[in-house]
């Protein structure tokens, strides 16, 4: 099958979050499956622009009218080993001359609908019609829109699939936007109008074939407002073209026993020596004292309200009296959240760390080191750090929500069936009560523990079988 998959990031090139692994792992996994063809687009960022390391070429360049802008579009190409082809869009205005971070720009909305159109003027002036399209939230809403109503002649066959990654985010535009920067057939405009303005989110729910997001209870859980940050209407009605696909981790970068960033290696059956050197190298580093005995509880994220950290403020002075445990932050983000957990650490020098900065290296010692691994966001369409965590031996306390709940089975008492310790309302109450349940076996059954532990580094969070779901409903839409 010939599939184009579109996004505005994509790791080792550009990453701001968990949809920049995904486009890493994904199209790769889906390389590897006998009889693919798989080629990437990306933005040509100023990021890999500037890289030396990637060994890009020029293909060919066409120009992109977008309403009365005729803008320049330079295709460059890079082959990778594993088989996928990547498109890189070189266009100086919107992405190659711009030094900050990839989104936040007021005209974010017009270098995404460029890049959407771009992408699919390429694979007409490739003559590469791929099977399928499969695109990824709202900067590539526009491409089953714009495939509708501009490029029947050439992709008349071709499907679409949308991903949802994150609802939260829609790309709301005013109403103008419409003519202005789309200039497409009125006919058009409904399916991309909510209240009198511009939402691409949900043009590309009601033009795709087929919707996808990241884990099957996100996929449930979309109908509700609580979740959908508006669009549950919109998302109701598109139930029957709905479905969730837990992503999977790169669990070849992922991997306790080659990791270069750790300073110990272990797997299933050797983590209890291999993770207690970690663990004690870990408080070391950040220096908390070096006590084998008082549980590591840590927690590697952006530091945003969603994640669920309101619920760790409220809970960590009661968890710090009535537990002995230590507490690790590493990220960053919110200013309220930074100065919360440095003024924890300040006022606990000896149980508490904070960690303020992003740093793949001690993440990647966090997730060897510690003994519990906290999530307890409010929403998680998937959450990759968690599964993180598990391959690490690392027993996750989450809240049961989105693909928490679908890769966290909850555990008993005993520490035995699930993967770990859940709680159901999103309540710091509920939180403490889970951490001490995970607490309790701990100190009490030690046994119990380990088998949870060994439990979860057994799990297959390989992308082997997200890759093949994708397969089927691709197979589906393609009759
Ligand atoms: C978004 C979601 C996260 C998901 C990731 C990859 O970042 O918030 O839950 O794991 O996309 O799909």
């Amino acid at each position: 099958m010939k599939i184009a998959v579109m996004a505005s990031e994509g790791a080792p090139y550009i990453k701001s979050g968990g949809l920049g692994d995904v486009m890493e792992a994904l199209p790769s996994a889906l390389s590897r499956i006998e009889g693919n063809e798989v080629v990437l687009f990306l933005p040509y960022y100023k990021k890999i622009k500037d890289n030396p390391n990637y060994a890009v070429e020029q293909v060919m360049h066409f120009d992109v009218q977008l309403g009365w802008r005729q803008q320049y579009a330079g295709l460059m190409r890079l082959h990778r080993e594993d088989g996928v082809t990547v498109y890189f869009i070189d266009n100086d205005y919107y992405f190659g001359g711009r030094p900050g971070p990839i989104y936040g720009d007021g005209d974010d909305g017009e270098r995404f609908a460029f890049f959407s159109k771009a992408c699919l003027e390429a694979l007409t002036h490739l003559a590469f019609v791929p099977d399928v399209i499969q695109c990824n939230d709202w900067q590539t809403a526009l491409v089953p829109v714009f495939l509708k109503a501009w490029y029947q002649d050439w992709l008349s066959q071709t499907k679409t699939m949308f991903t949802i990654h994150n609802v939260e985010y829609q790309g709301w535009e005013s109403g103008c936007f419409f003519d202005d920067v789309l200039a497409l057939p009125w006919e058009y405009r409904p399916c991309l109008d909510m209240h009198g303005q511009m939402n691409l989110m949900k043009g590309a729910i009601e033009a795709a074939d087929l919707v996808s997001t990241v884990s099957e209870t996100y996929a449930r859980e979309l109908m509700y407002p609580y979740y959908a940050h508006g669009l549950d209407h919109v998302l109701s009605h598109a139930a029957w073209k709905l479905r969730g696909i837990t992503n999977g981790i790169d669990i070849g970068t992922f991997n306790p026993e080659t990791d270069p960033h750790i300073p110990a290696h272990y797997n299933a059956d050797t983590f209890a020596a291999g993770k207690a050197a970690c663990k004690a190298a870990l408080q070391k580093e950040v220096g908390l004292p070096q006590d084998p005995d008082a549980p590591l509880l840590v927690m590697v994220t952006r530091l945003a309200g969603h994640k669920g950290l309101d619920l760790l403020c409220y809970v960590a002075r009661r968890l710090l009296w009535e537990e002995n445990c230590q507490i690790l932050i590493l990220g960053t983000g919110e200013p309220q959240f930074e100065a919360f957990f440095r003024e924890l650490a300040a006022e606990y020098p000896n149980r508490v760390s904070a960690q303020i900065t992003f740093n793949l290296g001690l993440a990647a010692r966090v997730y060897a080191g510690g003994d519990i691994y906290l999530m307890p966001s409010k929403s998680e369409p998937c959450g990759l750090s968690q599964m993180n965590a598990m391959r690490y031996g690392t027993v996750p306390v989450v809240h049961a929500t989105g693909g928490l709940r679908d890769t966290v089975p909850p555990a008993d008492e005993k520490g035995e069936n699930g993967l770990g310790f859940t709680f159901q309302s999103y309540n710091g109450d509920d939180f403490l009560g889970a951490l001490k349940r995970c607490l309790s076996l701990y100190h009490s059954n030690r046994d119990g523990f380990r088998s949870l532990q060994h439990r979860d580094m057994c799990q297959d969070f390989s992308w082997d079988k997200p890759a093949q779901r994708y397969m089927e409903l691709f197979r589906q839409i393609c009759g």
